[in-house]
Formats: structure tokens, C-alpha cells, sequence
């Protein structure tokens, strides 16, 4: 609980939480017995091996030669800590893994840190500055990222933790198995008020956080606010959002999300959340084979929210809509975002303009406040 008087540990309120403190203790039983160890064997020897002047002065033996040695003595402590280390690094490898890849079924939250806060999204519609509701016994994975400096999300209950990076998404994940509050650390020094950066996480019942939930801001799920954002910034009049609907200048963005991308050098991308943000704030870094490098910029049209809103518009899309295996033949079909729409207005300014530049955009484009 939040408020508690001292404790060594927090407690264990997620699946993995047991796990790391276990190999947390395997490695200070390990340090400390050979802590120990040798602490006891450079008194025990020095004391035992002292110079005591009745036996005379030391004599030195075979200083030169070290003779045959013990095959057996060199064996026992060459393998003995090459195993203790090679299980400590498969153990560590093991929770590593567990902790960086989250179940597919995971419940999807989104997570902006920004000098000095933590704003949270939920996909139902839902927003919290510095408190993160959530139900207990569930898979839940934190997609985040930064308005500003690196920041890092650790709930030290939950024993995990992950930077939340300027112009990327990073994942977290976790399932809470235990009811009540618990603390939301920035653990990346961020500023002068990193220390103040910090929240609450409630775990609660399911039933509980169908309540809460439904409390909630009434703006609509954040697929739909990310539909008008869509509708708003003009993405709709070059990108079709309609299955089967192809204009010819601007990728279909039905059933994207996920999908393999063919590029126009050759390459290929898979449509995640840091490719469509890429290709919405730097369209020329990739542009979709069998199109043209058109779009504009919309960096400084859209807040980090909004974007984790389109995102999850475009998501929404490839799931409602029955995606994309209807559509035709690669290269121009393979939907896909990123890249050139032809903004009528704008096209040949979408094509000159440097990265990053803003662009005057063809359509009135209001500034999105979030
Ligand atoms: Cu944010 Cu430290």
C-alpha cells in the first residue's frame, strides 16, 4: 500500500514480482557467502602464516617454479563460478525475456510522461494525469512515450519498469495479482522536479474498473476521438479509410495496423505504432512502394495524445473493417501508410520540403489541443 511504515521490499503485487526477488536473493546469497568467504580466509590465514621470530627469518620457496599445480584444484574453481554466473545469466535472460514481451491479449493503456507527469489514455475513452486504474488479474501493457526528456515508468510492486523515450513508443507490461495502491516511480532523471514525478496505480476488481471506467470523460473511446482527429487534419481526403477503396494517390489504411510494408527502396516495415507515428511527423523516411513522395509533415499539428488517438483509429480499422486480404496485389495495395497523400493544395510543397519542415497543410488544419 502507499502508505506503510518501512519495509525492506515492496510487496509483491504482480505475476513476475516473486520471480525477480528470487534471483535478486540467489545473487546476495551468492555475494555474501563468498563475501564471507573470503573475509574469513584472509583473517584465518593471516593469522595462521604469521612471522613468528622463533622459527627465524622466511625462507622462500621454489619462488620460480610453480611446480606441476593441481589439475584438479584449477578445474573445481574455473567451473564452479562459470556455473554460478552461466545460472544467473540464463535465470536474468529468462525473466528479461518474460518482462520485454507482452501476451497478445494484452489490455492496452497508453502512457505520456512529460516534465513532471505521467498522462494516461485509456482505449475506452478515459484519461488520468498521475494515477493509473486497472484491473486486478489481467494481462496489461503500457504503450508509452515522452512530450519531452527521457523518463523511465516503475512500479516497484509490480518490479518492472521501462524508459519512456521522446519520439518512440516503448512497451511495459504486467499482470497485478493483489488489490490496492501503489506507487508509480520516474526512475530517469528528468529534471528539477524528477522527484515529484511520481503516481499511484490502483489495482482493483474487475467489476470495480467497469465502474470507474464508465465514469469516465464521455469524449468516446479513443479510436473515435482519433476518427475525428483523422477528419480533422484532412487525412481522410487522400488516405481511403474504406476497404477496397483505392484512390491510387495515397495508401489504403484499412486493415494496415501489423501488416508488412514493401517500400519504395526495397525494403520492408511492419505497420506498428512507431512506423504510423514516423510516417505522420517525417513522411518522406519511408515512403510505400508504387507511390510518390507527397505528403506533408503534420509535426506541430499534433500532440503525442493525438497521435496515440490516430494510432488507435488505424488499429481500430484493421479489426472492424475485416482488414486487408481483399484488397489487391502488392505493391500499390499492401496498404499502407506513411506516405504520400496528395494533399491538393500541396504537392509539390510535399515533395521539396525537408524533413521535420513544416508544411502548410492543404486542408484548414486547426491545431489539435489534446
Ligand atoms: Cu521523469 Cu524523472
Amino acid at each position: 500500500m502507499v502508505e506503510k511504515s518501512f519495509q525492506l521490499f515492496p510487496e509483491q503485487a504482480s505475476t513476475i514480482a516473486a520471480h525477480v526477488d528470487a534471483l535478486y536473493a540467489f545473487l546476495v546469497l551468492v555475494s555474501a557467502f563468498f563475501s564471507l568467504l573470503i573475509a574469513f580466509l584472509v583473517v584465518y590465514l593471516a593469522v595462521k602464516y604469521r612471522h613468528r621470530p622463533e622459527l627465524g627469518p622466511p625462507v622462500a620457496h621454489h619462488t620460480n617454479d610453480h611446480g606441476p599445480g593441481s589439475m584438479i584444484l584449477e578445474i573445481v574453481w574455473t567451473v564452479i563460478p562459470l556455473g554460478l554466473s552461466m545460472i544467473m545469466f540464463a535465470w536474468g535472460a529468462s525473466i528479461y525475456f518474460t518482462e520485454s514481451r507482452p501476451p497478445a491479449d494484452s489490455m492496452e493503456i497508453y502512457v505520456t510522461g512529460k516534465q513532471w507527469m505521467w498522462k494516461i489514455q485509456h482505449m475506452e475513452g478515459a484519461r488520468e494525469i498521475n494515477e493509473l486504474h486497472i484491473p486486478i488479474n489481467r494481462d496489461i501493457k503500457l504503450t508509452m512515450t515522452s512530450e519531452d526528456v527521457i523518463h523511465d515508468f516503475y512500479v516497484p510492486a509490480f518490479r518492472t519498469k521501462s524508459d519512456v523515450l521522446p519520439g518512440k513508443y516503448t512497451t511495459e507490461w504486467f499482470k497485478p495479482t493483489k488489490l490496492g495502491a501503489y506507487h508509480i516511480f520516474c526512475a530517469e532523471y528528468c529534471g528539477t522536479k524528477h522527484s515529484g514525478m511520481i503516481g499511484t496505480v490502483y489495482v482493483m476488481t474487475e467489476a470495480e474498473y467497469n465502474n470507474w471506467l464508465g465514469a469516465g470523460s464521455g469524449e468516446g473511446s479513443m479510436a473515435e476521438q482519433g476518427q475525428s482527429l483523422f477528419n480533422q487534419l484532412g487525412c481522410g481526403n487522400c488516405h481511403p479509410s474504406v476497404v477496397n477503396n483505392q484512390n491510387g494517390r495515397c495508401p489504403n489504411l484499412v486493415g494496415l495496423f501489423g501488416t508488412r510494408v514493401q517500400l519504395k527502396d526495397g525494403a520492408d516495415v511492419r505497420a506498428d505504432e512507431s512506423y504510423i507515428r514516423e510516417s505522420v511527423l517525417y513522411p518522406q523516411s519511408k515512403i510505400v512502394a508504387g507511390y510518390d513522395d507527397i505528403m506533408p509533415t503534420f509535426k506541430g499539428l499534433i500532440t503525442e495524445d493525438g497521435m496515440l488517438k490516430l494510432i488507435e483509429y488505424i488499429k481500430s480499422m484493421g479489426t472492424k473493417n475485416g482488414a486487408l486480404s481483399t484488397a489487391t496485389p502488392l505493391p500499390v495495395e499492401t496498404s499502407t501508410s506513411s506516405n504520400p497523400s496528395t494533399h491538393p493544395a500541396n504537392t509539390a510543397q510535399g515533395k521539396t520540403a525537408p524533413r521535420g519542415a513544416p508544411v502548410a497543410p492543404a486542408a484548414p488544419q486547426p491545431r489539435v489541443q489534446q
